[in-house]
């Protein structure tokens, strides 16, 4: 932790970058339907959430245009892999930056546009402490927000004029939509297996976060599959699953009020995550309740009991967040020394231990 908070800090390395995203935003998403315009907005207003994507986005582009000189650490060939070098001290405001700026804009959209139509799909009244989409509208509105969200961000994921960086995002707007429906639709005796609830979390958190990394790095001139855009992707990778995993621990530890949406949703949604697949790892009994998604009464009672009573589940669940956080500093390190990287380690740490 001490050594944590020598790093830069990640939020306020950006804040000056990100304040014209806000404003730009808005505008973006304006609609000449005055009831999407305010439906799609209202998530870049005050109710803006904590910017992770964003702001990793924007960190990332510094970070590998660090890259451009040095090459990988510890790598001498690594000049050779980038296709168009640029000066790390001319990137902030070149043409190359202001592609990451506005790919960071898109992340968010996609993201946002995700979490209005998940608000109808689990049926979730709150979001980012105030009312959901669907609930100051309705679940039309909020689908077809979501959807002219998606939209407006094809639109600008298209003006970038790179094909791959169009193909890479549009795999992860497939991959966010296989995540859900793996949700919805394993067969009970997967929803037992650590490795679908992994793959699902890849899927619906960690696909976004990793093929935005990847396609930052292609933005800032290095090669598909150079060691830099790998590491990038890497870390995206590890760094979605260690936040999903935290997301998931949230729902059992965490206050609704302070994390501005509803707690212990996943399990009345029919969803084992975790701190419970771990639990029923140690005690047979939760294995039917988990197989059947706590659909009879006093199931869940049951299920948060094991879990309260085990003194591993809830531990294994943390280990677990830590290991992917671990794996994710590991990729980072693979990008030379920069103010950027040390700052994307610190958010790392933070995505570990925070509360909301
Ligand atoms: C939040 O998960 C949901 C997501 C990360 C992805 C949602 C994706 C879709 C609804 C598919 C449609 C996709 C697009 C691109 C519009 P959660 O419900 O576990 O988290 P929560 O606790 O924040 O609600
Ligand atoms: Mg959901
Ligand atoms: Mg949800």
């Amino acid at each position: 932790d001490k050594f944590m908070k020598k790093l830069p800090e990640p939020f306020k390395l950006v804040e000056g970058e990100l304040q014209p995203f806000s404003d730009s935003i808005k505008e973006l998403v304006s609609s000449d339907q005055p009831v999407l315009s305010m439906a799609a907005k209202h998530f870049f207003e005050k109710r803006h959430g904590k910017r992770f994507r964003p702001t990793i986005v924007q960190l990332m582009a510094a970070a590998v245009a660090a890259s451009n000189v040095e090459g990988l650490a510890g790598d001498s060939s690594g000049a050779s892999k980038i296709s168009t070098p640029i000066n790390p001290s001319n990137h902030k405001g070149s043409e190359v930056w202001r592609r990451q700026a506005q790919l960071g804009q898109i992340v968010e959209m996609i993201h946002v546009a995700s979490l209005i139509h998940d608000d109808v799909l689990d049926e979730a009244d709150t979001r980012r402490g105030g009312e959901a989409v669907h609930k100051l509208y309705s679940n039309k509105v909020a689908v077809l927000a979501g959807d002219y969200l998606l939209a407006r961000a094809s639109v600008l994921l298209a003006r970038l004029e790179n094909t791959a960086v169009v193909q890479i995002m549009a795999t992860a707007l497939e991959s966010l939509v296989s995540g859900e429906i793996m949700q919805l639709k394993s067969p009970p005796e997967s929803l037992l297996q650590m490795d679908t609830y992994l793959r699902k979390s890849y899927y619906k958190t960690a696909s976004l976060v990793c093929y935005a990394c990847r396609s930052v790095a292609l933005l800032g001139g290095h090669a598909y599959n150079s060691e830099v855009a790998t590491a990038c992707e890497e870390f995206g990778y590890h760094l979605g699953l260690a936040y999903q995993v935290q997301d998931d621990i949230l729902d059992f530890t965490g206050v609704a009020s302070v994390l501005g949406k509803p707690a212990l949703a996943d399990m009345d949604l029919g969803l084992s995550t975790a701190p419970i697949l771990y639990a029923a790892q140690e005690y047979s009994a939760l294995r039917p309740l988990v197989m059947r998604r706590f659909k009879k009464s006093g199931d869940k009672q049951t299920a948060l009991e094991h879990l309260f009573k085990s003194e591993t589940a809830m531990k294994k669940a943390n280990d677990l967040a830590m290991f992917h956080a671990e794996k994710a500093i590991e990729a980072l390190l693979r990008l030379p020394e920069s103010e950027a990287r040390n700052a994307l380690v610190r958010l790392t740490w933070v995505v570990i231990t925070r509360k909301k």
